[in-house]
Parts: structure tokens; sequence; C-alpha cells
């Protein structure tokens, strides 16, 4: 065999292996989305519409708020917070998010963050303080509005989404940002450094009264 003959035959082999791992890594079927999602769904809601106050809606943030939260997740560089699931086989077992993610492929984290992004975001109906709405939207279009628009509710921030979201698990996120137990941008770290506890609190019910 010539040099050459040889060189081709492994382009060949080299050439099929990467169609291989190609076709590998986009493959999150349709059958494996609708498995991982049920998955999801046992503590998020069908849909990702969650009914408990301490599971957030995850139903139509954008996909790469979603996937990075994923990895984000993965790293376990923000708090896990044990759940139990409420539907399904595993109904009443515990999990978290740092364990949801570490058996997640990336080709299905951004399989499922897609997924998820294109389902309908449902408000909580949730009981809130009128008069402290009010004080929170104008804290709210003073410090927030830069990075999280439409009073919270815009996919394309890639940054969550705020209004409507469960008032209960917002304030545990409010609480992880100021012990430093969730990471944050520079730039929204000054801004929430600098709320008083009543700027939270106000912020709080501005979010949850978007119903
Ligand atoms: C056992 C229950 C449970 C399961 C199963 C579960 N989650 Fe979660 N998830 C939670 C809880 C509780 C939180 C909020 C507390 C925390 O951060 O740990 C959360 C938070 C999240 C967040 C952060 C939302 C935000 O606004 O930042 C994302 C994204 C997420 N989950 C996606 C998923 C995906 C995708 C799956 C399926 C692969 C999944 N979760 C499975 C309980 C669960
Ligand atoms: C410079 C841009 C910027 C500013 C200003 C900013 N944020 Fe954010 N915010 C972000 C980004 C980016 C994320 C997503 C971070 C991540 O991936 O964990 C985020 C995430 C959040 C989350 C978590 C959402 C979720 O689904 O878990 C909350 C709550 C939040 N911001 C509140 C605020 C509040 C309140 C203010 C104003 C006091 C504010 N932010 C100002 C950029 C900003």
């Amino acid at each position: 065999m010539t040099i050459t003959q040889l060189i081709g035959k492994t382009t060949v082999v080299l050439a099929c292996g990467a169609a291989f791992a190609m076709f590998g890594a986009s493959s999150a079927s349709a059958a494996d989305i609708a498995k991982i999602a049920a998955e999801c769904d046992s503590c998020h809601g069908k849909d990702g519409a969650s009914t408990e106050s301490s599971v957030p809606t995850i139903a139509g943030m954008s996909a790469t708020y979603l996937s990075d939260s994923m990895k984000i997740y993965k790293k376990k560089e923000r708090p896990c917070v044990e759940a139990k699931h409420l539907t399904g086989d595993k109904k009443g077992k515990k999990s978290d998010m740092c364990k949801e993610a570490a058996d997640l492929s990336d080709a299905d984290a951004k399989a499922i963050a897609k997924y998820y992004a294109g389902k309908k975001f449902v408000r909580a109906k949730q009981p809130f303080d009128a008069a402290k709405a009010k004080r929170g939207k104008s804290v709210h279009d003073s410090e927030c509005i830069k990075c999280h628009e439409k009073g919270g509710s815009s996919p394309d921030d890639d940054a969550g989404i705020l209004a409507g979201q469960w008032m209960s698990y917002m304030r545990d996120q409010f609480v992880a940002y100021r012990n430093g137990k969730r990471p944050q941008e520079e730039k929204m770290k000054v801004k929430m450094d600098k709320l008083s506890k009543d700027d939270e609190e106000a912020l709080l019910h501005f979010y949850a009264s978007q119903q």
C-alpha cells in the first residue's frame, strides 16, 4: 500500500468518525427530550409552569439563560435546594439541581433548554401588596430595568424572567445573592448591594404583582 492510499484510508475513517460524533452530539431525539422533560416537569410543573412557590417556573426563559443555568448547577456554583418530585415514578423522592444537571450531557442540556424556551411562561397567581408593588416598580425602573427589560418580563435579556415568578423562590435568590452563595455579574452586584431591606421587599411585590 502506498502512502497516499494509506492517508486516503485514514481520511475516510476519520471523516466517518467525525460524522458519527457530530450526529451523536446533536442526537437528543424527540423521545429523549420527552423523557428528560418528564423528569423536569415532575418538579417544575407541566410544561415547566410551576405550581410550587419554592420551585421556579422555567418555561419561556431564553435558551441561553436556561443552558447557562444548567452549567452553573453542574459546577455547583449556585445553591442546589433539595425538593421532592411531585408527580411520576419518583413521586415523593428527593433530588436537587446539582444532581439533575450532573445527569445531563451538554448536548441534552442544550436541547432541554431549547425545549423550555419554546414553552409559555405562566405567571404565578399569588398574593401581593399593591403599595409595596408600586414602590417596587420605581426601584426596578431606576436600578434594574437596564438588564431586566419590560418589568423583568423579557426573555431577550438572557437574565431569567422576574415578572410573575414565584415570590418565595425570588426571595431565596435575593438571599443567595446577598450572602454570596449565587454568583452575579459585578454591575448587578453594585445595584443589589445598595438595596435596603424595604427596597428588596418592594421589588418582590412588584414582580409578584405582574399576573
Ligand atoms: C427534584 C425537583 C427538581 C427536578 C427533578 C428538577 N428541578 Fe430544576 N429546580 C428545582 C428547584 C427546587 C429549583 C430552585 C432552587 C435551586 O436553585 O436549587 C430549580 C431551579 C431550576 C432552574 C433555575 C431557574 C432560574 O430562574 O434561574 C433551572 C433552569 C432548572 N431548575 C431547570 C431544570 C431542568 C432542565 C430539569 C430537568 C433536567 C430540572 N430543573 C429538574 C427542582 C427540580
Ligand atoms: C448589568 C446587568 C444587570 C443589572 C443592572 C441587574 N441584573 Fe439581575 N441579572 C442579570 C443577569 C445577567 C442575570 C442572570 C445571571 C445568571 O445567569 O445567574 C440576572 C439574574 C437576576 C435574578 C435571578 C433570576 C432567576 O430566574 O433566578 C434576579 C432575582 C435578579 N437578577 C434581580 C435583579 C434586581 C432586583 C436588579 C436591580 C436591583 C438587577 N437584577 C439588576 C443582570 C443584571
